[in-house]
């Protein structure tokens, strides 16, 4: 149970659901979930699953955003186990996903869950910024 305080807001697991995770053919999903506070979205993730080189099921998070007013309170680190477990549940062998070097809330949060630093990809921002594509092995 996730309950995080924030002055006099109090955020529990309702605040958390399911957006959508709709399967649009026989190999590939895509899952979308959103935090609620009220009726404002304050944080999403949205990845999709396949098949990578016809042999590994692979989740890929696409992206994951968290309004600047609600970060350090666990809501991206929420969305992203709750992706994770429908990743499980998807039979994924592994989940990746790539975010800029100089990205440290990003490296640090990926990095609690127990994603590891895979590969360096140069330049492969328009800004010129180097990424780390982070992989989390599921089995
Ligand atoms: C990255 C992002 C999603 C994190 O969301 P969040 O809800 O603030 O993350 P959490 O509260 O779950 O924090 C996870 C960890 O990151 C750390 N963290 C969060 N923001 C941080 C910051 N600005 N500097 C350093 N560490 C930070 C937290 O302290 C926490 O680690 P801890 O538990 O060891 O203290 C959010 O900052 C964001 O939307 N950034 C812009 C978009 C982005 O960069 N997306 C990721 C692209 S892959």
């Amino acid at each position: 149970m996730l309950v995080v305080d924030k002055g006099n807001e109090q955020y529990n697991n309702e605040f958390f659901y399911p957006w959508e995770a709709k399967r649009t053919s026989i190999s590939y999903y895509r899952i979308q979930i959103r935090a609620m506070h009220q009726d404002k979205c304050v944080g999403a993730i949205v990845c999709k699953l396949d098949i990578h080189k016809k042999m590994a099921r692979r989740g890929y998070i696409a992206m994951l955003a968290v309004d600047e007013n609600y970060r350090k309170l666990q809501i991206g680190s929420s969305l992203v186990k709750k992706a994770i477990r429908a990743m499980v549940r998807g039979e994924c062998d592994e989940v990746v996903l790539e975010t800029e070097i100089t990205n440290k809330p990003a490296l640090r949060l990926y990095e609690n869950l127990g994603f590891l630093r895979d590969k360096r990809l140069f330049r492969y921002y328009l800004n010129g910024v180097d990424a780390l594509r982070l992989k989390l092995w599921l089995r």
